[in-house]
């Protein structure tokens, strides 16, 4: 038994969809968030600035004696995976868990990954599949838009620019016939039905933060870690404002989130 908090962090409000998960996995856990809501977007930034704000995220939660840190940012998680691996708690990003779940989906060996551009540059998730099945066949895209579309909530299943947003990214998959494709960023599992309705149902979606979820509560089983006196209960934290990520949050984490929000300022704990 470990009654600690886990840390999980992003780069802004995407995050969510993984504490959502984690919550429905793990229900007893405590968690404290960290979305680097003044620094977001990291898809677009270098790999060194992307491996430099997610060691000061895990310096900001480490302050917090988490027993493990979870990297919910498919970004951070590809670019920053050794920062993660360097740490001297458990910390985990959502590549691993992700690329097993596809593999075993995958009939074709045919998959299909959707991320940031930065993510999709490292072929982090690509590396993580073919190390489990070396034969199987990786088509990335970058779908930079779907961050914003997603961020303005135009989810709706049938909001136009978004369907003609979303078709024009999967093209190149649905020509090389993939049969599974992973949702490699925080905000992609909103867009879930949208993608699913131009892909049908042949194609199995992967949600990186369900996945993400599943591996750390075996994680913390394995460890013998598993909280036995929480309820689930978050504290939020901020880099901008927490108005804005009040607003936005309820979206995400489908419940509204407590006035427990704070503002904290990431130059406190750079080195
Ligand atoms: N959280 C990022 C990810 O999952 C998306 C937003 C960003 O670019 O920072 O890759």
């Amino acid at each position: 038994m470990d009654n600690r908090p886990i840390g999980v962090f992003d780069s802004g409000l995407g995050g969510l969809t993984v504490v959502r998960q984690l919550l429905k996995e793990l229900e007893k856990e405590n968690i404290v968030y960290f979305g680097d809501t003044g620094r977001v977007p990291y898809g677009t930034r270098s790999p060194d600035t992307i491996r430099r704000y997610t060691a000061e995220d895990c310096r900001f939660l480490r302050k917090f004696d988490v027993k493990l840190i979870i990297a919910a940012c498919g970004t951070a998680s590809s670019v920053g995976a050794e920062v993660l691996k360097a740490q001297d708690v458990p910390a985990i990003g959502v590549v691993d868990a992700t690329a097993k779940a596809a593999v075993a989906a995958t009939k074709s060996g045919r998959i299909g990954v959707l991320g940031t551009a930065a993510t999709v540059q490292t072929d982090a998730f690509g590396y993580a599949m073919r190390r489990e099945r070396p034969d199987v066949q990786v088509f990335s895209k970058a779908c930079p838009l779907f961050v914003s579309l997603v961020e303005n909530g135009w989810i709706d299943r049938d909001d136009e620019v978004t369907i003609a947003t979303a078709k024009r990214y999967l093209q190149p998959l649905i020509e090389a016939d993939i049969d599974t494709l992973i949702l490699g960023c925080t905000h992609f599992p909103l867009l879930a039905p949208i993608l699913q309705d131009i892909l049908g149902d042949g194609v199995t979606l992967i949600d990186s933060g369900r996945e993400t979820a599943k591996a750390a509560h075996v994680l913390l089983q394995q460890a013998d870690a598993l909280c036995e006196n929480g309820d689930g209960g978050c504290r939020f934290f901020v880099s901008d404002t927490p108005q804005g990520f009040s607003d936005v949050a309820q979206m995400f984490l489908g419940r509204a989130v407590s006035d427990d929000v704070s503002m904290v300022d990431t130059a406190a704990f750079q080195e």
